[in-house]
């Protein structure tokens, strides 16, 4: 009997050890179950099975409610706000529609309906190359690393349709396991290798901007397989990048009227933000675009990758402690005034010279004559692009900006200066300029069948758009057993 009693004393005393020994077996065995996240998981709800509250607050990206002065979340037709555009780009894409960015979560539904990307009927046509997909989605370093960066770029955008669906998420940023960040596109990676730089030394700080760099910045198609490369081998200011184009000989389009060689700038937010104080103090992207907050008692970095201005007292007021929230917004709003007003300034400018060069051209003015100008105006209106394609560069760059823009007038004016002696040469003494006053008659000025291109663009919607869903639906029930 004693024997027993001081046995039971025994394991009571050890109980602890016990309890904690059997709770280690139960986890060992559990984990057995539990694989790894697959280093390509492009499923953003199956990384947030594993950080649910991340992944909430990414889902609020959905949100379009929030609008402030000039940007906001909400999908704004820049064409029908400001249709000096369509002139600017007359003779590309982008003359067709252009919204303003909004959430990343819609990242593959804007690429799919725009009508830039036109309404191909199967995997071989046209009109966009496989490259317009490579800021979208984590299924691009999924099918880059499966199948290769060069085999990607062979294809033709409509032959990626069922293999990228997931819009910009987890994987794009994230380590699996270690959740440590990382730079998944190739762009990156090898301009920092043609400076003689190595990204993976970046410091931890540096990567809470350069993810972002990994989309949010000027890019172009190279070559003839289309592959998207940093034009920063010469350094990233306009002038830097200029040259570089200058020097490979490129030019995005011949502009329609005035038979320019354009560059047409994509969004070159890193660059410009780069030539800022906030740049210069240290302060990253996520600082302003992912804070710090609370959500359900725990601290965790926002995902909801939006306007700062929609979370004032997270962004702003963390750093410039005491002023009131209409401060802050004031700060923003005064700096991107005073640049749209100098930048319509440019716009208004540019569209006239590139009518002037046209009357000029059907007045008979030859090559020689018109080259001095036409090189001015494609200088003037990559200034132009550069300054107004990066959204935040008002307020991320307001100095860097407002010199872009100065320059850019003084060029697109000495072009105009130049055209109106050789209109004069030709007998032209007075230029009719047509009403563009709404994106319908600017496009229609230019020659655009916009009906049409619509009702190919709802056959494409109706018809490619859930073929491709499907498909993709197929490849990813196939994961849950191939790769777990
Ligand atoms: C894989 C490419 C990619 C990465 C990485 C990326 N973005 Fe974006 N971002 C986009 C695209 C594409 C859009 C436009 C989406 C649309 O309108 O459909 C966008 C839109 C935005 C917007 C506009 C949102 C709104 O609601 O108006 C902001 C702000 C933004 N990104 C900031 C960031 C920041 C900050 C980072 C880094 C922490 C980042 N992005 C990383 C591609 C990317
Ligand atoms: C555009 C890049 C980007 C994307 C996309 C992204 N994250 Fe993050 N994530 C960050 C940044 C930046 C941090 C802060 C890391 C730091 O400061 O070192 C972060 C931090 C985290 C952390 C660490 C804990 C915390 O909250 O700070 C987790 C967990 C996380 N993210 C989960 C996710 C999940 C889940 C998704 C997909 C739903 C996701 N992230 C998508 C950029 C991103
Ligand atoms: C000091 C704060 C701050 C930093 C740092 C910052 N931004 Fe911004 N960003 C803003 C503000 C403010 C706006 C204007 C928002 C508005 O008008 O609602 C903005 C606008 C944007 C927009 C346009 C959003 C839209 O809807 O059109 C994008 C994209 C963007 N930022 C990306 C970035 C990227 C990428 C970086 C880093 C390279 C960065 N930002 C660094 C404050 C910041
Ligand atoms: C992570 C910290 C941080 C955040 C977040 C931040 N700032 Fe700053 N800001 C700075 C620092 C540092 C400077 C440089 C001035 C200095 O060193 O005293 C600065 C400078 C400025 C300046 C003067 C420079 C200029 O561009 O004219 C303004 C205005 C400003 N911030 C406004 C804002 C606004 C508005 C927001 C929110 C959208 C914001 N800041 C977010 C740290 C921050």
């Amino acid at each position: 009997m004693k024997k027993i009693k001081s046995k039971i004393k025994l394991l009571l005393k050890m109980r602890a050890v016990i309890i904690t020994l059997t709770v280690m077996v139960v986890l060992l065995f559990l984990s057995a179950f539990v694989k790894d996240l697959w280093q390509w998981e492009p499923r953003n709800e199956v990384w947030g099975k594993r950080w649910p509250l991340e992944y909430k607050s990414f889902l609020e990206t959905k949100d379009t409610t929030f609008k402030s002065l000039h940007n906001g979340s909400a999908k704004t037709d820049m064409l029908e706000k400001d249709p000096n555009m369509v002139i600017l780009w007359a003779g590309y894409a982008f003359s067709k529609e252009y919204c303003q960015p909004r959430g990343h979560f819609y990242a593959v539904d804007d690429v799919r309906n725009t009508l830039r990307t036109g309404a191909p009927k199967n995997e071989t046509e046209g009109p966009q190359h496989g490259s317009c997909w490579v800021c979208k989605s984590p299924d691009v370093p999924r099918v880059m690393n499966e199948n290769g960066i060069d085999n990607f770029y062979t294809k033709k955008w409509s032959a990626l349709g069922a293999d990228i669906v997931n819009p910009i998420g987890c994987s794009d940023c994230h380590e699996p396991v270690t959740m440590n960040l990382r730079i998944t596109r190739h762009t990156l990676i090898e301009a920092y290798q043609r400076q003689g730089k190595d990204i993976t030394k970046a410091t931890k700080d540096e990567m809470r901007s350069l993810v972002c760099a990994q989309c949010h910045v000027e890019y172009y198609f190279k070559g003839d397989n289309k592959r998207v490369t940093f034009p920063w081998d010469k350094g990233m200011t306009v002038e830097d990048i200029e040259k570089y184009y200058d020097e490979n000989n490129f030019t995005d389009y011949t502009h329609a009227l005035s038979k320019t060689p354009i560059i047409k700038a994509q969004h070159p937010d890193y660059e410009l933000f780069t030539t800022s104080i906030h740049f210069e103090r240290g302060v990253t992207c996520a600082d302003c675009h992912m804070p710090g907050t609370m959500a359900e008692g725990k601290s965790i970095t926002d995902h909801r990758i939006q306007s700062p201005l929609n979370k004032i007292e997270n962004t702003c007021g963390v750093c410039h402690a005491g002023h009131e929230a209409k401060e802050y917004v004031n700060n923003v709003t005064d700096r991107q005034n005073k640049i749209q007003e100098i930048k319509i300034k440019l716009e208004e400018l540019l569209v006239k010279a590139h009518i002037e060069a046209k009357v000029a051209w059907e007045a008979g003015a030859t090559k020689e004559e018109m080259d001095p100008a036409i090189k001015l105006i494609r200088k003037s209106q990559w200034r132009w692009d550069f300054a107004a394609a990066g959204n935040g560069n008002s307020f991320h760059a307001p100095l860097e900006t407002a010199r872009i823009i100065s320059n850019g007038i003084e060029m697109g004016q000495e072009a105009r200066l130049l055209i109106s002696k050789i209109l004069c040469a030709h007998g032209i003494i007075k230029v009719e300029y047509p009403d563009i006053s709404t994106k319908e008659k600017a496009q229609k000025y230019i020659g655009l069948d916009i009906p049409k291109l619509v009702a190919d663009k709802n056959i494409f919607k109706n018809t490619i758009i859930p073929e491709w869903d499907k498909k993709a639906k197929e490849r990813e029930r196939k994961y849950d057993s191939e790769k777990y």
